[in-house]
């Protein structure tokens, strides 16, 4: 059932890590202390879920993808709630508290870095920027070299300004609360990434200093420290904003959670999926594709999804964890997680198909019918108002309307085997532990708590009476 690996599907994930250049070490040192009060959030900024995914966990994935020598997570604000969600052995942690600024942040974070590494600075709230901008950036910055992410904004209100001279080289960082009205009108901003070499790192954070408007070391000060110094400051230009947005509100949080959507749904369609309205297709994980594969309005990917060629999804459906084989139909408003499905299967309107559902070639699962833990063999059908749990299935067989596994004795579950062939009448109840031989037919109505022979009919029916002389009652007046 499993369908082995095709050459010609693509993933909607950016593409394996790279090999960097440069022969310095590279450390990225990522800055998640601060709290968010615009967020207005009990949990912690950096923890707010992106795409299903915390924040940090979107910079995580970008930072691992460099393949660095070490990742140091500065923290402070639910410092350990933070330190829970990203309990990996890749991650140091620096604590900052109180939190004096992103200068005073860096600084927490110094003792974990390599002397003669590279050091990449990423925020936890800047969660959509690419691996490959960021293997750009690196490839900018030197020993005697420091790189800058800067963006373009139309309207560059809240952000550092990134002032350059007449040569059009970078001079300093002003911050809009410390910036005059004419440097206010600059719309180049600083998006706070940055890579600089360690031992001119320590060294500036040294000379920081806090009187500015917010009293705060800001790191952006490291800016002017480096021009002064002779190094070179290497700006890059991020070519799409929203790529360097920074969260801080819930509003800033839809947009991103837009960009988001668009980007992996144009991966889909390059791959070779139509999406009716890819503003209305959510992705949350990693989706594989096939060929013209057709996905319909309000379709919800979660974790891993493989979709074959020709798979079409239907209407309001959600798929989790599941693998569908080529030219199988979802049909509207179904839920389908952590399931293997054949090829050329018809699922649902209004199925579901939870944890354990494998269903081989040529499976039919029908309106509010329920599959958990079970094997269907090919060509089987459960058309309509069914649950299957705990079971297996041969081929061919058929699951009247309205039939229950009673799988749960109230303690233990217990399995139900039905063998190839076997036509389950309407209404039947299977009391597990149970097994219907293969060809059997059970009558409609059957309560089965033995074994049904293969090949017979098995029923188990209270006799049908009709009461003579009866009359309906009169309503009294
Ligand atoms: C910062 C930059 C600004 C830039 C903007 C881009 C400074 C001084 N300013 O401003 O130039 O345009 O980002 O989004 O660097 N943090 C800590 N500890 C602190 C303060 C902040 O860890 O003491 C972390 C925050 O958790 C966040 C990041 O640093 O992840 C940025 O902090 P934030 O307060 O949002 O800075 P901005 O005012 O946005
Ligand atoms: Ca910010």
């Amino acid at each position: 059932m499993s369908r082995g690996k095709n050459p010609k599907r693509k993933s909607a994930k950016t593409s394996a890590p790279r090999q960097r250049q440069i022969l310095a070490p590279l450390n990225i040192l990522i800055l998640a202390a601060g709290q968010g009060k615009r967020m207005n959030s009990a949990v912690p900024k950096v923890l707010q879920p992106l795409a299903g995914r915390p924040l940090l966990g979107h910079v995580l994935l970008a930072a691992a993808g460099l393949a660095p020598s070490q990742v140091v997570i500065v923290h402070g604000h639910g410092a350990e709630a933070v330190r829970e969600a990203f309990d990996t052995a890749l991650v140091k942690w620096a604590l900052q508290s109180p939190q004096l600024g992103t200068g005073h942040a860096v600084m927490q974070g110094m003792p974990h870095i390599e002397n003669d590494a590279l050091v990449l600075i990423l925020y936890g709230d800047v969660p959509l920027v690419r691996e490959r901008t960021l293997v750009q950036l690196v490839g900018l910055a030197g020993p005697r070299a420091l790189s800058l992410l800067t963006v373009k904004l139309p309207d560059p209100h809240g952000y550092g300004r990134v002032l350059r001279d007449k040569r059009g080289q970078v001079r300093r960082i002003v911050e809009q609360r410390d910036a005059s009205p004419g440097e206010l009108r600059v719309n180049e901003c600083n998006t706070g990434v940055m890579c600089v070499p360690a031992g001119l790192l320590r060294k500036w954070l040294a000379k920081l200093r806090n009187d500015n408007a917010q009293g705060e070391y800001y790191l952006t000060d490291i800016i002017a420290l480096a021009v002064r110094d002779k190094v070179q400051v290497m700006p890059l230009i991020a070519e799409e904003a929203s790529e360097v947005l920074g969260i801080n509100d819930r509003a800033q949080l839809a947009q991103a959670e837009a960009a988001y959507r668009l980007q992996r749904c144009r991966e889909l369609m390059s791959a070779g999926a139509t999406l009716v309205d890819p503003s209305r297709c959510d992705v949350r994980g990693v989706v594989d594709v096939g060929r013209d594969v057709f996905i319909d309005v309000n379709v919800v990917f979660e974790g891993r999804v493989t979709l074959g060629d020709r798979v079409r999804i239907g209407p309001n459906c959600v798929l989790r964890d599941i693998d569908i084989g080529a030219d199988t139909q979802v049909f509207a408003n179904s839920l389908l997680e952590q399931s293997l499905v054949g090829r050329d299967c018809r699922i649902g309107p209004f199925a579901r198909l939870r944890p354990g559902a494998k269903l081989a070639d040529e499976v039919h699962i029908g309106n509010f019918v329920e599959v958990k833990n079970s094997d269907v063999g090919k060509g089987s059908k459960a058309n309509h108002l069914a649950y299957i749990g705990d079971a297996t299935i041969g081929a061919g067989v058929n699951v009247g309307a309205g039939t229950i596994t009673c799988n749960y004795d109230g303690a233990n579950k217990h399995r139900t085997v039905i063998g190839d062939g076997v036509f389950v009448g309407s209404g039947s109840m299977l009391v597990a532990p149970v097994t219907l031989g293969a060809q059997a037919t059970i009558g409609a109505g059957s309560t089965i708590t033995r074994e049904a022979p293969a090949g017979r009919l098995t029923l188990e029916r209270a006799q049908q009476i009709t009461v003579e002389n009866w009359s309906r009652p009169v309503k009294v007046r």
